[in-house]
Order: C-alpha cells, then sequence, then structure tokens
C-alpha cells in the first residue's frame, strides 16, 4: 500500500567559514551582477533534525542551483538529493527539483523520485526559511516533506 510520510528537516547553505558546503563555481559576466543571474552553486549541505546546524545530523543535500531569474522574484532552480544518514531513513534518498523564489515565505518544489525506502517516491516539499545572513550568506530552511511510497 501506498503510504504518506510527512518528514521535517532543516537544510543549511553555508557559503562561509574555513568548510563551506555551498561553491559558487560559474558566474556569468552580466551587466547587472547584483542580480548574480547565470551563477551555478553547487552544494553539500548538511540536513540537521533541529533548527540549528550542531542539531542531530540525519544527511546531506548534494546537487547544484542555478539563479535563473531576470527579474522579479529572485528565483533559484534546484536539483538536489537528500541522501539520509541516520535512523530509519538511513541509506535511503529523495530527489527533489524546482524552482524557488527565495525570498518568499513558502516556497513548493517537487519530489522527484526515491530510493530505498522512497522507492517509487512521488509528493512535494515546502520550504520556509528560518535564517539568512544576509552579509555571509548562509541560510537554514525548514523543508517539510510529503512524500508518497510504499
Ligand atoms: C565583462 O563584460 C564587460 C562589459 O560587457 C566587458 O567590458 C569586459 O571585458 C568583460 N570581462 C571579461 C573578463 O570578460
Ligand atoms: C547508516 O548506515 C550505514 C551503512 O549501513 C552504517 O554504516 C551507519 O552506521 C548507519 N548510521 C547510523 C547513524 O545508523
Ligand atoms: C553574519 O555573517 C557575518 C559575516 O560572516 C558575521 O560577522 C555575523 O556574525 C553573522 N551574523 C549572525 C547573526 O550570524
Amino acid at each position: 500500500m501506498e503510504k504518506l510520510t510527512h518528514l521535517q528537516v532543516y537544510w543549511h547553505d553555508k557559503p562561509s567559514g574555513p568548510i563551506p558546503t555551498t561553491i559558487l563555481v560559474a558566474s556569468a559576466n552580466f551587466t547587472n551582477p547584483s542580480i548574480g543571474f547565470g551563477s551555478i552553486i553547487v552544494i553539500d549541505d548538511a540536513l540537521t533534525e533541529g533548527p540549528e546546524l550542531d542539531s542531530e545530523l540525519i544527511g546531506r543535500a548534494q546537487g547544484s542551483y542555478v539563479l535563473a531569474s531576470l527579474g522579479q522574484p529572485p528565483a533559484v532552480i534546484m536539483s538536489m538529493t537528500f541522501a539520509f544518514t541516520a535512523g530509519e531513513y538511513n541509506g535511503s534518498t529523495i530527489s527533489i527539483a524546482g524552482r524557488n523564489t527565495v525570498l518568499s515565505a513558502v516556497r513548493e518544489m517537487s519530489i522527484a523520485g526515491g530510493t530505498g525506502v522512497f522507492r517509487f517516491a512521488r509528493g512535494y516539499v515546502q520550504m520556509r526559511t528560518h535564517f539568512f545572513n544576509f552579509t555571509s550568506g548562509d541560510a537554514s530552511v525548514k523543508y517539510d516533506i510529503y512524500v508518497l511510497h510504499y
């Protein structure tokens, strides 16, 4: 029987510090650099149970996103896989893709599929920014994952 699982995890984008988990790998020589259009970012971000980066690590979000909006609102197109490394989902993954209008209070992206416990996965995620440091770019975002699987 297909079942609906609701998971809540915190995703930590961290471009700052000695070990950044968020790396800008390419950017365009664009006339308006402030919007960053065309930038490509690769991430290996921590996923934790609680809102703080030092709360229990439950996996990594590995993938990339591109700054893909010329105008307003700012938007990134994301493609990443949540690889769980603890608890009942250890070894399973959920792949997420979609558009993220980062300044909106609530955003939504699609679940593209999954492995392990999440084989045949479909569903959606909702994201809410918990913390954002405009100076460093560090961000913590709460992900509510609604996944149908067997
Ligand atoms: C960046 O673009 C500007 C304006 O088009 C140009 O003058 C400059 O040579 C470019 N720089 C590089 C490194 O391509
Ligand atoms: C997760 O699974 C791996 C591989 O089976 C195992 O080595 C590791 O100890 C597990 N981690 C936890 C926190 O259960
Ligand atoms: C934001 O980042 C700056 C630069 O890394 C740092 O000095 C500052 O303490 C940070 N603020 C918070 C609230 O974490």
